[in-house]
């Protein structure tokens, strides 16, 4: 039993969305480092590039909210071992300052784009009788929170088709799962959500004291595709210092 050889990615195709910025570019080279042959996919191609050309990974443009451009990546794709669904927006507004279409652009990319990708790559995994797909929920999931109302909908219902999937692909070797991670530092939450949860209103919910780091939601998307976790399905593991215990 050793857990180096679990952690080792040698020779594992792994499909990264949302790899040019935030949790998907630190999950990218985490990976890196333990041996992952990476499919790095966003929307944003300057960024990717970049990332993709310091990793010796491939670079994918794609469009997530774009039902035919995901179906075009998981093509390009070709055979994929773990797939990290981690591409997202958040749209930060009162319900009822929310119009429907900032609502149908959220869901288009928070669900119904991490779905069709999940069915896309699981298709050949669920041929192949191996793979692991991680999507990445948010602690809002479980606990909400103000101007959070459509996209912690859309993200309870990754958790939920992850549920839900992982019984129907388990037969076949394929793990379905979730992370939740509580509020980190990245663009998103630097541009759109910082102000809401500044100083103490926030941070006192935080039962760890502080906000978490791409570094940390990384490590745990590496553990949980890894064959570390190799029992475990169907979950949603969440890691935001105890938020959601307040
Ligand atoms: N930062 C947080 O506090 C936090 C907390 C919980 C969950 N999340 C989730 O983690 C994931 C990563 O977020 P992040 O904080 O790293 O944000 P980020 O904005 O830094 O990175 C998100 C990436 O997704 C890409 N992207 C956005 N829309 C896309 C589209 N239509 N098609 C393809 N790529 C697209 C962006 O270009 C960007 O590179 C998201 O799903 C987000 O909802 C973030």
């Amino acid at each position: 039993m050793s857990l180096a050889s679990d952690l080792d990615f040698t020779g594992r195709r792994v499909l990264i969305t949302g790899a040019a910025n935030g949790f998907g570019a630190a999950m990218a080279a985490l990976y890196a480092e333990h041996g992952a042959s990476l499919v790095l996919a966003d929307l944003e191609a300057e960024p990717l590039h970049a990332v993709a050309s310091r990793l010796g990974a491939e670079a994918l443009v794609f469009d997530q909210g774009d039902l035919a451009s995901v179906a075009a990546l998981a093509a390009q794709a070709g055979e994929v071992d773990v797939l990290v669904n981690n591409a997202g927006i958040l749209v930060a507004k009162p319900l009822l300052d929310t119009d429907l279409a900032d609502a149908a652009r959220l869901v288009n990319v928070d669900f119904l784009g991490v779905m069709a990708l999940m069915q896309g790559i699981g298709r050949g995994m669920v041929e192949r009788r191996r793979g692991v797909i991680l999507s990445i929920s948010s602690q809002t999931a479980f606990c909400g929170g103000e101007n959070r109302g459509v996209y912690a909908a859309a993200k309870a219902a990754v958790s939920q088709l992850s549920r839900a999937v992982a019984v129907e692909w388990g037969p076949y070797g394929v793990r379905v799962l979730c992370l939740a991670p509580g509020r980190a530092l990245t663009r998103m939450t630097a541009e759109t959500a910082r102000a809401d949860y500044s100083g103490d209103r926030g941070l006192a919910r935080v039962p760890l004291g502080r906000w978490g780091t791409a570094d940390e939601v990384a490590k745990m998307a590496f553990f949980l595709t890894s064959d570390a976790a190799a029992y475990v399905t169907g979950e949603t593991l969440i890691a935001d210092g105890g938020y959601v215990l307040g």
